[in-house]
């Protein structure tokens, strides 16, 4: 999922999103509660209508983004307490709260408020709180989620990187049966071999036919890892980011197209990409060059445009030829091409 956090995908309008392919983007409650607010998103009839987007829409529950955007936000039972960016005032974001903006939103995926806190935090009290705050609170989700029927709210398993506190949330949340389920808490620099840990051990004890989501993750090789290890949905702020940056994701690595040495590098950003900046002229196309997008990167907003839809596609691209090799039973060998591009230009 590509990440509009304020219902707008930096740069893109919905008709270029659409073209890349997406069927499924991520709002956030917290900025959409905020602003435009609950009564706005009522009037207006939710965020499809007021983003003009008629394919599925995400959100967040907003706990999450509280606590890593405002240092002021304490977590007690009630729920997130924080002060108003806008003028200050005190707030409190209860899981009946989110889920009741999360209604009125009308997004497609629902996600439960939980308890985050950094993965890399030594507090295993702390962190055993936070897990078992996580079951409660999704239970008060489930109780005050209207409308069921057309709006899968998933649960969150929590547990930092101790994998008895895993296997404990697993075994609650997995019996509360909700559509889908998330892992949280990652994606917080902790080392690879921790993350995998985790990804590893929830998705061992999740049912088959549901979706598993692994929040926050979004480079390429962590894509790939992760579906190996089990998971099958992923959002993340990098790939449209990092295309602000003036960097193209490929399958040979990452390009930082700043670079004085693609001043007079006439190929496509990518050879064989479909996204309307590379594709070619005579297949409806713009069939711009690496030396376009280095010429307008620093200067004008269209680099970042151009380098988004770019990076979006390359994203679902990357998952449409995974879900491809799994289906194929060619996973295995996925991985090996996989590496030896992305890393080659390395060695
Ligand atoms: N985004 C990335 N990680 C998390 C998480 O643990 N919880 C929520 N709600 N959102 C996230
Ligand atoms: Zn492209």
């Amino acid at each position: 999922m590509p990440v509009a956090t304020q219902a707008s995908l930096k740069g893109l309008t919905y008709d270029q999103l659409k073209e890349t392919g997406c069927m499924l983007c991520l709002n956030n409650t917290y900025h959409l509660g905020l602003k435009p607010g609950q009564e706005v998103l009522d009037l207006v009839g939710g965020a499809h209508k007021l983003q003009g987007w008629d394919r599925n829409i995400l959100t967040d529950s907003g706990g999450f983004q509280m606590v890593s955007l405002l240092k002021l936000a304490k977590i007690t039972e009630e729920g997130v307490r924080f002060l108003s960016p806008h003028d200050g005032t005190p707030m409190l974001l209860t899981p009946e709260h989110s889920i009741s903006l999360q209604n009125s939103i009308g997004s497609d995926i629902i996600m439960q408020l939980d308890d985050v806190i950094v993965t890399t935090s030594p507090d295993h009290q702390r962190m055993e709180e936070a897990m078992e705050r996580s079951v409660r609170w999704l239970d008060r989700c489930i109780e005050a989620h209207k409308y069921p029927e057309r709006q899968n709210l998933f649960c969150i398993i929590q547990g930092g990187l101790d994998l008895e506190l895993r296997r404990k949330c697993c075994k609650e949340m997995v019996a509360r049966d909700t559509p889908g389920i998330a892992i949280g808490g990652l994606s917080g620099g902790e080392a690879k071999a921790e993350y995998c840990k985790v990804v590893n051990t929830c998705t061992g004890l999740l049912p088959d036919g549901k979706p598993r989501y692994v929040m926050g993750v979004g480079y390429p090789e962590d894509l790939v890892v992760s579906v190996a290890l089990g998971a099958d949905m992923f959002d993340c702020v990098w790939p449209t980011r990092t295309a602000r940056f003036g960097n193209a994701i490929t399958p040979f690595g990452v390009l930082n197209l700043r670079h004085g040495s693609f001043a007079r590098d006439y190929a496509p950003v990518q050879e064989g990409c479909k996204c309307p900046c590379c594709r070619p002229k005579s297949e409806g196309g713009l069939g711009l060059t690496r030396a376009y997008i280095h010429h307008v990167t620093c200067k004008e907003t269209v680099g970042a445009h151009l380098l988004t839809m770019h990076n979006v596609q390359y994203q679902l691209s990357l998952m449409n030829s995974i879900r491809e090799a799994v289906l194929e039973d060619r996973f295995p060998a996925f991985i090996v091409n996989f590496f030896e591009n992305y890393y080659g230009s390395l060695s």
